[in-house]
């Protein structure tokens, strides 16, 4: 056995030891170099991140956290929907004039007294397809106003802790750039009823938005407003529907909204001239905005199809003929095969479509069975 007195043995377990220090120090070293190169990314991601905001933007002299800087901003001016580009709605078009953007674009109209404060939050619902979003976006659009998009899975997927900052973010953020619309598109997946399921970080988030809201609500100079959306009103928390006191139903379009929103879709678009809008309409007793914007699509396949043919079959022809009535028709009853009848999964609420008085006696008899349905199902 060596002795440990031997001064080989010593210089042994002397050379061992400052061997296992000197590699102890080297890994201490690597791993702090390696923590300073994370920053170092994260740093030149926030920079990037800020000047894509201040591009999107067209300003540069605000000053941004790199949080802010995290947030989905759409400049009003970059915004391709307008009012027009929405068939129908007109009331609801003209009410969110009135309300929305006049106190957004003429603040000093509602700077007198109390009654005519700005609004700070707006629910837009109804079924999904009729054009909340759209709606959303025209507001932005005609306001002039920032759109920031707060999508609950944006806030949710960056790191643990950083959801409450990246709450409080779009708020100061909002803010720094008003006039601005905080817009929550499917509020119910962020604002809906608590659960016991809920996680902490969405509670706490849920909590802070809350706060914050109401910080601005109390501000009668902010101009900031809160726009949410939802296919699922019965879903949201009390505390969320007092805090939008002025809510829009955007139901499915009577007969004489789906000939508008069939004008507008075509717009611009190669068609026959004589189209009688208004039969078509009737086809689509019970469809959706989206539904209608399907069918215009699968329409305008027809004609590209039979130019496709025709070259083939060496036909000479410039150009596809213009979309056609029958396209249209056709379109509409390979939609109507395929169509399952829309209503929430899962649920007991059914959507009625909105009636107009033009609307023909199919429409109102499918007004009955949606009726019948709710109570039914409910
Ligand atoms: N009133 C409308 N006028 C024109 N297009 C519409 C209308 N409603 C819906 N659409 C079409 O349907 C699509 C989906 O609309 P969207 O606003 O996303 O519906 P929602 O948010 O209510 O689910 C739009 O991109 C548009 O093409
Ligand atoms: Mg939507």
């Amino acid at each position: 056995m060596a002795d440990a007195r031997d001064p080989k043995t010593k210089l042994l377990q002397n050379i061992i030891w400052y061997a296992a220090s000197a590699a102890v120090s080297c890994w201490v070293l690597l791993a702090g170099v390696r923590h300073l190169e994370n920053n170092r990314e994260e740093n030149r991601r926030a920079i990037e991140q800020r000047k894509q905001l201040f591009k999107r933007l067209g300003r540069t002299l605000i000053h941004t956290t790199p949080y802010e800087a995290s947030c989905d901003v759409v400049n009003p001016d970059h915004i391709d929907v307008e009012f027009e580009s929405i068939g129908g709605l007109d009331s609801t078009k003209q009410a969110l004039y009135e309300l929305a953007i006049l106190p957004l674009r003429r603040p000093e109209l509602f700077t007198n007294g109390r009654l005519l404060g700005p609004q700070k939050g707006v629910l837009l619902y109804g079924p999904p397809g009729t054009g909340k979003t759209m709606l959303a976006k025209a507001i932005a659009k005609e306001s002039g106003a920032v759109f920031i998009n707060v999508r609950v899975s944006n806030l949710m997927s960056k790191w643990f802790g950083d959801a409450q900052k990246l709450v409080s973010a779009v708020f100061s953020l909002a803010y720094k750039l008003q006039p601005a619309i905080i817009f929550i598109d499917e509020v119910d997946s962020f604002l809906g009823q608590r659960r016991s399921s809920d996680n902490e970080v969405l509670t706490n988030m849920k909590t802070e938005f809350m706060a914050l809201w109401d910080g601005f609500t109390t501000d009668q100079n902010a101009q900031v407003m809160v726009l949410a959306a939802t296919n699922r009103p019965s879903d949201l928390d009390e505390a969320i529907l007092r805090r939008l006191p002025m809510a829009f139903e955007i139901g499915k379009p009577g007969k004489s909204d789906r000939a508008k929103i069939l004008k507008v879709i075509l717009k611009g678009e190669r068609i026959d001239e004589n189209i009688d809008f208004d039969h078509i309409s009737s086809l689509c007793g019970g469809f959706t905005g989206s539904d209608i914007f399907e069918v215009c699509k699968q329409a305008a396949y027809f004609p590209l199809k039979e130019f496709l043919q025709e070259e083939k079959d060496g036909k000479q022809s410039s150009a596809p003929r213009p979309l056609s009535q029958m396209d249209l028709e056709k379109a509409v009853a390979a939609s109507r095969k395929a169509k399952i009848p829309t209503y929430e999964a899962g649920g007991s609420t059914f959507w009625s479509p909105r009636v107009d008085p033009d609307d023909s006696l199919v429409e109102f008899l499918s007004l009955y069975v949606w009726n019948f349905l709710n109570i039914f199902c409910s």
